[in-house]
């Protein structure tokens, strides 16, 4: 018998025809970096976050942490407040800059930021007389951080906000997106993301001046339009037109996409309704519009046999891709000796927690494969 269908966490799902866009790309023979398509994407990014904030294409998510980090004056030897339950990504653009990034505990609730450990770690660095750089908030999962309390904190200390909304396009908080709350917000469009431009990411500037200082970076900082001539160690990080040509692709059924996530999310509260040790992680309540990127579980039981390794175990052998969550940034190997405020919510979380399948492209027949493995697994 045929192997069944593998269903994978979250695969590139390209529905919409890209076609015109791409034949665009090529009739105006503008296929590098930059160009009209490229600015017909960050318009109608813009458009969809109803903003009036200037929005750059870049080549990656992590590239506009960068950038953010640079244009928010961070420079070696500085602390930067970063969440530890996070994609590395979060965090290296920190060290490329020879800043020390310090980790931060996450709240039970979104997996986010604690409040109460950035102000521990805030007053630690205060009495090391150097004030944060700058804070990195992570909108994990798509569920939005406790921003509006993150935000009061960094005007208060006058710290610059960046927040990593890297998997929360379309995603709320008070009826206002995600990457609007601080100085500077990104983006990513790599492949498992909500939209894929197939590699790529967007910064979201407060002030238009940083946008454009942004964009000189992101192509090599160029000072004459005809000579070799730079005024900065500039980066090639310009958004080539292919790549925003499949965005603007995507961004037509943008609302369908977190419709569908979310119905995915709903699904999965239902599998898991009546198996107690079970809890999906969920927005904590109306405030919070999650886009639920990934849904997550965690195992809040203390079955010994029912735990995340077992069940992504019995899930694959069912050709079923689930995932762990990450390990936290301050128990990496390449961040252990830096300084870290929290209580091990975050290496709990880790342990406990599993990212299930969450792709746009699921039809009822791979749901169905995915109840009944719920089912059998937790019947057992
Ligand atoms: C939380 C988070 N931050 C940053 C990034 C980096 O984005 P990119 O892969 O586009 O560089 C990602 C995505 O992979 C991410 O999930």
């Amino acid at each position: 018998m045929a192997e069944p269908k593998k269903i994978a966490l979250a695969l590139p799902f390209i529905d919409t025809d890209a076609t015109d866009y791409l034949a665009e790309v090529v009739n105006q023979n503008w296929v590098t970096s930059g160009g009209p398509t490229v600015t017909k994407f960050e318009n109608q990014l813009q458009e969809f976050l109803q903003t009036e904030r200037e929005v750059v294409a870049l080549n990656s998510g992590t590239a506009a942490l960068h950038l953010a980090l640079k244009l928010a004056g961070v420079q070696r030897g500085d602390f930067v407040l970063c969440q530890t339950m996070s994609f590395v990504a979060s965090a290296n653009p920190i060290a490329y800059l020879g800043a020390i990034p310090v980790f931060i505990d996450s709240e039970k609730s979104t997996y986010n930021l604690a409040s109460k450990y950035v102000k521990e770690a805030i007053t630690w660095c205060l009495k090391q007389n150097k004030k944060p750089a700058a804070l990195v908030a992570v909108h994990s999962f798509g569920i939005p951080c406790q921003v509006e309390e993150i935000a009061k904190l960094c005007k208060d200390y006058e710290i610059p906000l960046i927040e990593d909304a890297a998997e929360a396009l379309g995603s709320k908080y008070k009826n206002q997106p995600c990457g609007l709350f601080g100085n500077y917000g990104i983006l990513s469009f790599n492949g498992n993301k909500i939209i894929t431009t197939g590699g790529g990411g967007a910064l979201i500037c407060k002030d238009a001046q940083k946008a454009e200082e942004a964009r000189h970076l992101s192509r090599q900082a160029k000072s004459s339009a005809t000579g070799f001539e730079h005024d900065a160690v500039g980066y090639n990080y310009a958004m080539p037109g292919f790549n925003a040509a499949l965005g603007l692709s995507q961004l037509q059924n943008l609302k369908e996409r977190i419709q569908k996530k979310r119905e995915l999310h709903h699904f999965y509260h239902e599998c898991f309704a009546k198996i107690e040790e079970i809890e999906v992680l969920t927005a904590p309540n109306a405030a919070y519009y999650a886009n639920y990127w990934l849904t997550v579980i965690r195992f809040t039981g203390s079955n010994s046999t029912k735990n995340p390794e077992r069940f992504q175990a019995f899930l694959a052998e069912k050709g079923i891709e689930a995932r762990f969550l990450w390990k936290p940034l301050h128990l990496q190997e390449i961040y252990d000796e830096h300084h870290y405020f929290g209580a091990q919510n975050a290496e709990t979380l880790w342990k406990t927690g599993l990212c299930l399948p969450s792709g746009c492209g699921l039809i009822k027949e791979d749901l169905n494969r995915i109840q009944q493995a719920i089912n059998a697994y937790f019947s057992a």
